[in-house]
């Protein structure tokens, strides 16, 4: 009879539901109760109708819906002390020793600070009178379990996030769409992409639209950038080419670290070139929306899997990420992927991009 709660943190992606869906049935296979905890790490702290009972009919119908049906939020006062003890009294009180987050880097890395200070906050609850000796045995272990699920792909230790591959459909049926209007004026169109400190998602995305530049935050372009990118832009013109796309991403930055906009790169093309060119900034469309076969495959894969591994798990095991290696879903260590995302971006404050790239290991 243990208890398992799910939940979802920061900012949404599509594959999540799917994700939930599979803990909850996987769960309720394994004979546990499941719960729902909405709104994220808040709905931890603020307990009540945060904490919903989950069914098998519960998670009916929603494999197939965008976003995530539980809520998601950034959560401050989790970070704090204050809030983590009113989170782990929340799960004590409903009996819940097992949590499944699923969320992208800070949610990850917030929920490994939660496991090392648990012993601790325990003690304090206990001495506040808030939870009675036989609940601090009962809760002396919580165990947790990790799914990446972010469109950014931008976490260590996992070949894709949950959400990545819908993202990037919606971005090439942005840029197909664009083309055809670039193609019909002759224009160059510049496009902006999500991914916060992450290229993956332009540099994929320029492979996929034919694009003529990229600018992805691990390899800053050369200092005479301008130049390169009139001549690219001059030369596909001479080879007959009637538009031109040039994919940013949102992160993107020049050798001294300072951020490339899209407004930047539009007076460079029309300076050097003089050509008709227009900015569409893509947005949150790429975060919304239906997930992908693969998304829909990949969460419920993670989520079967995240419920195993709790089943398995013993006292002395750290928190584990259910990640993607080579088709194969794989328990890696929690603080070993947080402290290897830490170190991209360490290797990129440091401007030792081919370091960066390393450390992130993917194509
Ligand atoms: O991490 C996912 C992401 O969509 C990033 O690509 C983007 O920088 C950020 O979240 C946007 O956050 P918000 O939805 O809070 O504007």
């Amino acid at each position: 009879d243990q208890g398992i709660a799910v939940f979802t943190s920061g900012g949404d992606s599509q594959g999540m539901n799917a994700a939930v869906r599979a803990v909850v049935r996987m769960g309720l296979y394994v004979g546990c109760r499941v719960y729902f905890i909405k709104e994220g790490y808040q709905g931890m702290c603020d307990g009540g109708d945060n904490f919903v009972e989950a069914s098998w009919v519960s998670v009916s119908g929603i494999i197939h819906k965008g976003g995530t049906v539980i809520g998601s939020a950034r959560c401050m006062e989790f970070r704090e002390r204050p809030g983590k003890l009113k989170a782990a009294k929340n799960l004590i009180k409903r009996g819940i020793t097992n949590l499944v987050v699923i969320g992208g880097d800070g949610s990850l890395t917030g929920a490994h600070m939660f496991r090392t200070m648990w012993a601790d906050l325990l003690e304090e609850l206990l001495k506040n009178g808030d939870i009675s000796e036989a609940e601090k045995t009962k809760h002396s272990h919580l165990n947790i379990v990790g799914l990446v699920g972010s469109i950014d792909n931008d976490f260590c230790g996992t070949d894709m996030t949950i959400g990545t591959d819908s993202a990037l459909h919606r971005i090439m049926e942005c840029c197909d769409a664009i083309s055809a209007t670039a193609y019909s004026h002759q224009r160059c169109f510049i496009m902006e992409v999500m991914g916060r400190h992450c290229g993956y998602l332009a540099l994929v995305a320029g492979l996929t639209s034919e694009a003529d530049y990229v600018f992805i935050p691990e390899n800053p372009p050369p200092t005479n950038w301008h130049e390169i990118l009139g001549d690219r832009i001059k030369s596909a013109r001479a080879m007959g080419h009637r538009l031109n796309v040039i994919i940013v991403a949102e992160g993107a930055i020049d050798q001294d670290g300072n951020a490339i906009s899209c407004e930047m790169v539009k007076k460079v093309v029309v300076d050097e070139t003089g050509m008709d060119t227009r900015i569409t900034i893509l947005g949150h469309v790429q975060r919304g929306g239906a997930p992908s076969g693969f998304d829909r495959v990949l969460g419920s894969r993670m989520g079967a899997e995240a419920v195993l591994a709790l089943m398995e798990a013993t006292p002395s095991d750290e928190p584990c990420v259910i990640s993607l290696a080579g088709n194969q879903a794989v328990r890696v260590p929690l603080m070993q992927c947080v402290l290897r995302t830490q170190a991209v971006t360490k290797a990129m404050a440091e401007k030792n991009w081919a370091e960066a790239c390393a450390l992130r290991g993917k194509s």
